[in-house]
């Protein structure tokens, strides 16, 4: 029989993902953070701030633009030029040279944006022309998202490209892999909720037409840079930007299952509940969702150490993301292993900004230690 102290170990136990060694099951979730430079090139500081980070077993970074469309949120970095790749390519050598992980979260945020946001006359795209019960972040603030309009059966072999291109990219830039963002709501998430999907052609109305765009973009990505190299974030039950479906259960079980056709995925990575809120806001069987796949499986929304520790001996996940908890700490992995006190963040410096409340959250001291 395990004792305790063997239980809590697991956490600090080497796994893979795919084709990616962890030193820990502790995942750093992306966190977006709105400090990109001129031509949405990651902020230097970056370099800092994932380095200091490092200690994770793999960091997922921020959610990052596959083209200068998909950008919905004020200063979010991209991954589709030159002067990005090398900007992200300073942040991935700082953290290989302290000895992480990271992968880059590939982002088209659909009809969760607003104009003033996006290429001069362009509006967002999105699988129907519904507007969002949401806001986003621009340079006048929270405002509500723009009306968008229904992307063109043709346009989409394009839209596929664009992720391709986009993961080639991050693997140039030195990044271990990609995670497909089909989460929270935007592109992916709004193609296969019925909420949001109006369709009449092959990529709307059934469940299998639903799950079509995000069978070909992973297709795309993995056969670009390596199934082992690609994860996908799904969320089945979040309310985040307006998300919702009439019958979430058949349909991620649907979309697992897709994915596990594909062979050999790095992870597949689920919010459980709502994004940052409730987890059992909307009851669902995430035991029959992990059933579909074969793959590493990643769990994520409100877990401390012990609810980790948990997850990972009763064999419901592989691997632990925290997002809030590692923006203040950014020793979390040393901080978790010696249950010492966790800081907690500053809201005000939370979008936007420089190094406060970015990169100047101190480690633990020795003496704080003792
Ligand atoms: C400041 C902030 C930025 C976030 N940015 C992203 C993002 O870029 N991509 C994403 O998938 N989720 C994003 N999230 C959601 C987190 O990854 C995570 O799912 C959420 O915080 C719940 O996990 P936690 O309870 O460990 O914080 C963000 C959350 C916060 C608080």
């Amino acid at each position: 029989m395990a004792d305790s102290a063997s239980d809590v170990s697991v956490l600090f136990s080497p796994t893979r993902l795919g084709d990616i060694a962890l030193a820990n099951r502790v995942v750093m979730a992306p966190l977006t953070r709105d400090r990109a430079i001129e031509g949405r090139v990651p902020t230097p500081l970056a370099i800092d701030y994932y380095a200091q980070r490092a200690s994770a077993g793999l960091i997922i970074a921020e959610a990052t633009q596959i083209t200068p469309l998909g950008q919905g949120y004020l200063d979010t970095p991209g991954i589709y030029s030159e002067a990005q790749v090398a900007g992200w390519k300073a942040v991935t050598d700082a953290v290989h040279a302290a000895g992480g992980k990271i992968v880059l979260q590939l982002w088209h945020v659909g009809r969760i944006s607003h104009v003033s946001l996006l290429p001069e006359g362009e509006v967002p795209v999105a699988p129907s022309a519904r507007r969002a019960k949401a806001q986003t972040f621009t340079a006048e603030g929270m405002v509500d998202v723009s009306e968008p309009r229904a992307l063109e059966l043709d346009e989409i072999p394009a839209l596929i490209a664009d992720y391709r291109t986009a993961a080639r990219n991050a693997i140039a830039a030195g990044f271990d892999g990609v995670e497909v963002h089909a989460a929270n709501g935007y592109l992916i998430d709004q193609f296969l909720r019925d909420g949001s999907n109006h369709r009449t052609d092959a990529y709307g109305g059934s469940i299998e037409h639903r799950t079509r765009l995000l069978d070909e973009v992973v297709n795309a990505v993995a056969e670009e840079i390596g199934a082992g190299r690609t994860g996908v974030r799904l969320s089945p039950v979040t309310p985040a930007n307006d998300a919702h479906d009439s019958a979430p259960q058949p349909l991620f079980e649907r979309a697992v299952a897709r994915l596990e056709a594909i062979g050999g995925l790095a992870f597949i990575h689920v919010i459980e509940g709502a994004t940052g809120g409730p987890r059992d806001n909307i009851a669902f069987d995430y035991a029959a969702l992990k059933a579909k796949f074969s793959g590493p499986w990643i769990v994520n929304n409100g877990y401390d150490k012990a609810m980790a520790v948990a997850a990972l001996t009763a064999g419901k996940a592989d691997a632990v993301a925290f997002g809030r908890p590692f923006i203040a700490n950014p020793d979390l992995v040393a901080r978790l292993r010696q249950d010492a006190p966790l800081a907690s963040f500053n809201q005000a410096t939370l979008y936007g900004g420089g190094a406060e409340g970015y990169t100047d959250y101190p480690a633990l001291t020795a003496e704080a230690v003792n």
